[in-house]
This record gives structure tokens, sequence and C-alpha cells, in this order.
């Protein structure tokens, strides 16, 4: 093949969206004179499960605010999929799959799981919102049902959200996550305050997205991260320290000394 084509292909793959899933070069987010972020570069692949972690305050929610758009870097740039959006609003980065989970419950409580799940899918898919009560027939609906189920909350389906345990909220907000085929999806901390069985249970639904969703997962509980990112990379300060595999980043010394010895409350 020619350079001349061969390059064509490349710009047909990215193109198509089959560079990076997500990058970050050079990120800092002042707030004031208080640097959340400082200097942050990171590359997750598609279909990466990326873990992020460190102490309280190290700017892990910051990161994910400046990559959904809720804020904007002060400095630095964001590439989605290939694309340069880090001055798009947040539904921009909605509409090219990002989604994401927020450490504090956010859902309607006075609606059943299914409810919940449905209106997600509505609201991401091409039609109109109406207020016509959902029909079970509909493939919405079916999109609902597979997404309750992939989060093991399927006995539960006609349940007011307000009277699911706490675990169960968190399952449905993954649930709402994966509605209208995400392709990247940050989790903040979605094991803070789950039982040892509902940490279990976490693992195993995040362990078994289907594979091409790529994710970022922020957590504390160093057993879920580990268990479920491939690469993982450690924040204190607004930084990146280190990354790397699971059992590089559990047995070093740094690490051990920075996050598992004090700092992390
Ligand atoms: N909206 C904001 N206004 C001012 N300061 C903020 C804001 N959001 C975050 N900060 C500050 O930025 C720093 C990083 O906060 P961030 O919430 O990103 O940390 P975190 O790593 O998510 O911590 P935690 O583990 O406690 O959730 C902290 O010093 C925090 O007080
Ligand atoms: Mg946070």
């Amino acid at each position: 093949m020619s350079l001349t084509a061969e390059r064509n292909v490349g710009e047909m793959l990215t193109a198509a969206g089959t560079g990076n899933a997500l990058e970050l070069r050079g990120v800092t987010r002042m707030f004031g004179a208080l640097a959340a972020l400082t200097d942050v570069t990171l590359t997750v692949k598609p279909g990466e499960r990326r873990g992020v972690l460190g102490s309280n305050g190290a700017g892990k929610t910051t990161l994910f605010n400046c990559v959904t758009g809720d804020f904007l870097p002060t400095s630095g740039t964001i590439r989605l999929f290939g694309e340069d959006v880090t001055s798009f609003p947040p539904h921009e980065r909605i509409r090219r799959g990002l989604r994401r989970t927020y450490q504090i419950s956010l859902l309607f409580g006075g609606l059943s799981v299914i409810d919940n799940v449905y209106l997600a899918c509505r609201g991401v898919s091409r039609g109109r919102f109406s207020m016509r009560r959902p029909r079970r027939s509909d493939a919405l609906m079916q999109s609902a049902t597979e997404l309750i189920d992939a989060v093991h909350l399927g006995d539960v389906a006609e349940t007011l959200v307000a009277e699911l345990s706490y675990g169960q909220q968190r399952q449905l907000e993954i649930a709402l996550a994966l509605a209208g085929a995400p392709r990247f999806i940050l989790f903040d901390e979605p094991a803070a305050g789950l039982s040892p069985t509902e940490r279990s249970d976490l693992v195993a639904i995040l362990t078994s997205l289907p594979r091409h969703i790529g994710y970022i997962i922020i957590e504390h509980d160093m057993d879920v991260a580990l268990r479920v990112a491939e690469t993982v990379s450690m924040m204190h300060n607004g930084r990146i320290f280190k990354e790397g595999l699971p059992s590089e980043i559990e047995n070093d010394p740094e690490v051990q000394e920075l996050y598992l010895g004090g700092g992390h409350g």
C-alpha cells in the first residue's frame, strides 16, 4: 500500500472514531488560587477499563467534571474518540457516547425502576419526549428491561426507586448510564456506602459490561478498583503521579506510602 493510501486509511479510521477513547493533554483546572488539577495528561484506549485512585481532594471528581464538560479546564485539551471536545457543552459529549454516574445519588424516587430506565432510554433516543404511558411492547421498553437485568435489578423492576436499598439505587444509576448506546462511562465511587455483598455484586456488574464500552472508575475501595480496572492511574494533589497494572500499583511503595498509609479518609 502506498504511503498516501495508508494515510487515507488512517484518516478514515480516525474519522470513524477508532483513535483513543479519551485523551487529556496538560489539563489544569483552577478554583481561584487552588489548582484542583495540574497538567494532567491521560490516555485511555477504546474499551479500556481504567481505575483512578487517590486521597480525598486529589482532584478525581474535578477530572470527571472536565471530561463531561460540567467544568471547563483552565488550560489544556480534551479529546473524545479523536475529536477535540475541550469547549463542548455536556450534551454534545453525551451525544458522542459519554456517560457518567455521580458520587451522590440523583434519581427520580417516585418512579419505578423500569420507568426510570425507560425514561433514560427514551431521553437519549431520537424520538420526541412524550407523556404517554410507556407500553411494554416498545423496543425501548425491551432495552430498559435488558439494562435492568444487566445490573441485577430484574426482581425489583416494578418497585419504586425510593423503596430500593442504597446499593440497589447505585445499581440503577449504572443502568441509567448504560442507556442509549454509550461508548465511554465515568463511574464516580460506585462502591461508596455498599455492603460487602453489594460490592461483589458491583464488581460482577462492571466486569460483565459489553467489552466495547470503556470506562474510568474512581474508587476508594482498592479491592474493588483493582479487580475491575485493567490499568490504574494514581492521583495526588491534582496530579497523576503514577500509572500501571493493578499488580504494579498494589505493590508500589510510593502508592502504599501516599494512599494506603495516610491521607485517605
Ligand atoms: N466547585 C468547586 N469550587 C471550589 N473548589 C472545588 C470545587 N470542586 C472541587 N474543589 C476543590 O478541588 C479539590 C479537588 O476536589 P475533587 O472533588 O476533585 O477531589 P476528589 O479527588 O474527587 O476527592 P474525594 O475523594 O473526596 O471525592 C479539592 O481541594 C476541592 O475542595
Ligand atoms: Mg470525588
